[in-house]
């Protein structure tokens, strides 16, 4: 792999800062100074730093943060403030995507990646990896909405409607609900309550397969995550052991200090 194309994977700097910094003597590779932006390397096994600082590879990058309600789930948006101005500019390597999307006001846990094929195996409906949501309810959760879920629920679309795929909800409290979902459709877990004549007032992403949003992790917040604890985590959970946890960590979330 060339030196620069090694960097601009490990660093947030562009191509054009990159071979300055390579020209201007300040990337060495096993000690000594390399210049020249098209030298080969092994990115596994050379010992790459750049300013004095060790470069050490990753093939993929992966941050987990806890998205906080106001920010968009996008790369760049010219008048909004995304995800991505979330992270610190160090961490802003090239080519990195939040994987999903969370509306504006929802919050929780988002992976943001440069890796695609991670991504299109967490979102793909093929793949059925359970993404599960804590919904606020503006009423009462009733049992039927058990049935109703599991039966399939029809949405609105345009003049038409969309089939959901049959799924898991189960209430936490009177107006907490966890909604299982192996599909993304717009504003999902929003429209299959207002289908069955509730509103979501708030929603928390809690989990992923059987990642889940850590319980320290303050909105706004997020921390690198290695390749090998996102793939091990794309295999489904079992709703009450997520029911358990909201109720236990997530209760009184929208009450709570740092609201
Ligand atoms: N469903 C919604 O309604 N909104 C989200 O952000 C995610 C799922």
């Amino acid at each position: 792999m060339r030196l620069d194309r090694f960097l601009s994977g490990q660093t947030a700097f562009s191509r054009k800062e990159l071979t300055a910094f390579i020209r201007s003597g300040a990337v060495t590779i096993g000690g000594a100074v390399i210049r020249k932006p098209d030298t080969q390397i092994d990115p596994e096994q050379a010992e790459v730093t750049l300013c004095g600082k060790q470069i050490t590879y990753a093939a993929h990058h992966y941050y987990l943060l806890h998205k906080p309600a106001g920010v968009i789930t996008a790369s760049r948006d010219p008048k909004q403030k995304t995800v991505l101005d979330l992270l610190e500019p160090e961490d802003r390597i090239q080519g990195l995507f939040p994987s999903g999307r969370l509306d504006i006001d929802t919050e929780g846990l988002l992976l943001i990646t440069n890796d695609g094929a991670l991504s299109h195996q967490m979102l793909s409906p093929k793949h059925h990896v359970a993404k599960y949501y804590l919904a606020r309810l503006a009423k009462p959760f009733q049992q039927e909405y058990t049935e109703l879920f599991r039966g399939g629920i029809l949405l609105r679309e345009g003049d038409g409607e969309e089939l959901c795929q049959p799924a898991e909800c189960r209430p936490v409290s009177e107006r907490l609900a966890v909604l299982e979902l192996h599909e993304g459709k717009y504003h999902q877990v929003k429209r299959m309550f207002a289908a069955v004549g509730n509103h979501v007032e708030n929603l928390l992403r809690v989990g992923i397969g059987t990642l889940r949003l850590p319980t320290d992790l303050a909105p706004g917040s997020y921390f690198r995550i290695f390749n090998k604890d996102v793939y091990s985590a794309l295999k489904n959970s079992d709703i009450s052991e997520v029911c358990a946890f909201c109720a236990e960590y997530y209760s009184s979330y929208w009450i709570n200090e740092w609201k």
